[in-house]
């Protein structure tokens, strides 16, 4: 049992780097499927996913070593297009290397990944783009069996921008014959980074980072080496918590054009921001004020923000009313934010924060990452000792999330033990 114990403090001062795009890394060590050889990947963070994600490739015969924050993948030439439970079990993400695995083998069998704490997680998307690229799917004691002799280019209108089915129809199309053309597809920073990946291995693909983007397929492509794009989500991490304790800090390699749309919440919310040589600079006096917040796909605010943005209005001067529009079931963590004092009511997708004074410390637990991360930040703004409880969660997405905190000043640490 891991738990991390928060002492109220501020303010905070100090720098922290930003680690790897976990979102990103994980789609980056899918596409290793894609071509024979060695790949480099670089500041690639030490989290729990990315040793899931690693523990997967090792299962399908590939070959990988993480030291420090370099990866390095070595595929050969024969692998096994197989995703056991146990593995998609523990990292839902998993379901990233159907595409890879249709595309460069014809065949893939993964295990339907099933619901999480944010509600029923769907795969319908993923799967209806790859069947119109040409392959086919039987479902069996919980496991997807695809095939897929050749897939040919076509034109893709997806439902929802989804992350998740933007990339397992981007890598499967890099390999199809002719041109294929992804429309209302996901933008995200990470869908830039996976697509300026594979054509640097050497895919054809224009348009990454907005709703059409286009593939012309090829018929090889190379192993190489890339740097993973910074981490926006534990950028804003650790401006949440400068929101809470006050102070100024600098996030190093943090990119602010990944962050506009928060950082103007940010800002309507007192918290100053700009970009800075080094990466973002932060600044935070006073009490917060609040906002109306509602996720939605990028360049909207992000749903992996909004705990975090919940726990700033918990403590802010107003009300904030706040949407979620992406996962149904993700406000989960609002009963623990309620056991330390806020004041938030939830009705369906919607939640109204009523800033209170100070929270009050208490033990809570972790649901998931962001919610996780979200009750440290809560911590910082309590009266007294928060203990959040169950934090092997956080580990999953965030590098030494802990030493970060405390570099910047924060009263933070890790308590390991039974029970
Ligand atoms: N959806 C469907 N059918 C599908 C796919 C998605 O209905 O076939 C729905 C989902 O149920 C959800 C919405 O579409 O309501 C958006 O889901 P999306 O596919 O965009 O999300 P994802 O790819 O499963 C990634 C991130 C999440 C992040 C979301 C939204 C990874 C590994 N995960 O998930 O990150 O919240 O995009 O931005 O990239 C996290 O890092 O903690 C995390 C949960």
């Amino acid at each position: 049992m891991q738990r991390i114990v928060v002492h109220p403090n501020g303010p905070l001062d100090g720098r922290v780097r930003i680690s790897g795009a976990k979102n990103s890394v994980l789609k980056l060590m899918a596409a290793t499927v894609l071509a024979e050889g060695t790949f480099v990947l670089r500041n690639v963070p030490a989290l729990d996913d990315v040793r899931a994600m690693a523990d997967l490739l090792r299962s399908m015969g590939l070959t990988v070593d993480h030291s420090g924050e370099t990866l390095t993948v070595v595929r050969p030439a024969e692998i096994d297009p197989v995703a056991p439970y146990e593995l998609v079990e523990r990292m839902r993400a998993s379901i990233v290397v159907l595409g890879p695995l249709l595309a460069r083998l014809g065949q893939a069998r993964v295990a339907l990944p099933g619901g999480d704490d944010f509600g029923p997680r769907p795969i319908d998307m993923h799967l209806q783009s790859l069947e119109r690229l040409g392959a086919t799917f039987t479902t069996a004691h919980g496991y997807i069996e695809g095939r897929a002799d050749h897939l040919v280019g076509t034109r893709l209108f997806l439902d929802f921008p989804s992350v998740g089915a933007t990339e397992n129809a981007l890598m499967a199309a890099v390999l199809a014959k002719g041109e294929t053309v992804i429309e209302n597809a996901a933008r995200e920073p990470e869908i830039a980074d996976l697509a300026a990946f594979l054509n640097r291995m050497g895919a054809s693909i224009l348009g990454a980072g907005s709703p059409t983007i286009t593939i012309e397929g090829v018929d090889e492509l190379s192993p190489v080496e890339h740097e993973v794009i910074p981490d926006r989500i534990e950028a804003a991490t650790f401006l949440a918590a400068l929101g809470v304790a006050g102070g100024e800090i600098v996030l190093e390699g943090a990119r602010p054009d990944h962050m506009d749309m928060l950082m103007q919440k940010l800002g309507d919310m007192g918290v100053r921001t700009s970009s800075h040589p080094d990466g973002v600079w932060g600044m935070a006096r006073g009490r917060l004020g609040s906002t109306d917040v509602s996720t939605l796909p990028y360049p909207g605010v992000a749903t992996d923000y909004k705990p975090l943005l919940v726990s700033m209005l918990s403590v802010a001067d107003g009300v904030g009313i706040v949407a979620e529009n992406i996962f149904s079931g993700r406000f989960r963590y609002v009963d623990e934010l309620v056991r330390m004092g806020a004041d938030i009511r939830t009705e369906d997708h919607y939640a109204i924060v009523r800033g209170v004074e100070k929270l009050s410390g208490a033990p809570v637990r972790a649901h998931d990452i962001r919610a996780g991360a979200a009750l440290v930040v809560a911590g910082l703004g309590a009266e007294g000792e928060t203990v959040v409880a169950d934090a092997h969660h956080i580990d999953r997405g965030y590098d030494r999330f802990v030493e970060k905190l405390q570099a910047l000043g924060a009263e933070v640490e890790r308590q390991s033990g039974e029970g």
